[in-house]
């Protein structure tokens, strides 16, 4: 008897998969997420790259990771964002971790003479963070105006322009107190019923800029009050996390600070950075030689 469902893509791979994806295919995707964004996958991480990648094979149309890789090395370099941002987590919240944002706030408010105060958050995803630094701005001066510059960066452009945009599912607001979301959220209506969009004078606060931390520049002329590089070294290997910590600490001012994310210590780094908190550190003053 003929049925009209039970319909599934026809499969490629010789195991019954849509898509044909050797071990050999797994090695070069690791070495290429390797050398992009220093991002250590390891074999047991195979399903998850076939799961999550071949998302993009359908995108582009193609039938074997071979095609993927061959698309990925050979064209002008526009899939690698998406590529990467494929292989990451882009978990995040407002506020997360909220132990932080008190001691941010002490910390500008020590800083309340100064011209600026620049602060960057250096693998940002769709905004949560930078955002939650702006209400801290705003709520340590009291105003929506305070003398606050934060560069926001990221490798990947699609959560990028997510966070741009600041507009975000009421549940995720859902938590901060009631005069937090009146003062610094909008609520939407009608097609936008569900979703808040954050305040324009918080996003003239913010500079969103693609930036990869494995870049061999780091073309930032200001060195920063506060860096939040959290929930990001966890994907890369000692070797590259020691380069990015030397390159943060120049890229911090003397009595700057450096927030981690929860499951990240930088014990092994105790030469660059010793810790002022919990998953806060201040930078180590470099002894004369
Ligand atoms: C788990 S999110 C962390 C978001 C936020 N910092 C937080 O703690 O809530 C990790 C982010 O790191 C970004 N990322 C991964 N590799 C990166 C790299 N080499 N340079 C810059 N950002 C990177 C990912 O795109 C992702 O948005």
């Amino acid at each position: 008897m003929k049925t009209t469902d039970n319909f599934a893509p026809l499969a490629n791979g010789s195991d019954g998969r849509e898509f044909e994806f050797t071990p050999a295919d797994f090695r070069r995707i690791s070495g290429l997420i390797y050398e992009r964004a220093g991002i250590v996958l390891s074999p047991v991480k195979s399903d998850m790259v076939y799961n999550r990648l071949s998302r993009r094979l359908r995108h582009h149309g193609l039938s074997s990771f071979a095609e993927y890789i061959g698309l990925l090395t050979q064209r002008d370099g526009a899939e690698w964002g998406a590529f990467i941002g494929a292989l990451t987590t882009h978990l995040t919240s407002f506020f997360r971790e909220e132990h932080h944002f008190p001691i941010l706030s002490a910390h500008l408010a020590e800083r309340r003479e100064a011209e600026t105060i620049h602060l960057w958050s250096c693998a940002t995803s769709t905004g949560e963070e930078p955002y939650s630094m702006a209400v801290t701005a705003a709520e340590t001066f009291g105003s929506l105006h305070p003398p606050v510059s934060i560069l926001a960066t990221d490798v990947d452009n699609g959560v990028l322009a997510l966070a741009r945009e600041g507009v975000y599912p009421v549940d995720s607001v859902r938590h901060l107190p009631e005069r937090i979301q009146k003062r610094y959220f909008q609520w939407g209506s009608g097609r936008n019923k569900g979703f808040v969009k954050v305040r324009a004078e918080l996003q003239s606060m913010i500079t969103f800029q693609a930036f990869n931390l494995l870049a061999p520049v780091w073309p930032m002329k200001e060195q920063y009050d506060a860096i939040f590089c959290r929930n990001v070294m966890i994907y890369f290997d000692r070797p590259t996390q020691e380069r990015i910590l030397v390159r943060s600490r120049r890229q911090l001012k003397h009595d700057g600070l450096y927030f981690v994310g929860h499951s990240e210590n930088l014990n092994h780094a105790e030469h660059l950075f010793h810790p002022c908190g919990r998953t806060v550190y201040r930078t180590r003053a470099v002894s004369p030689s």
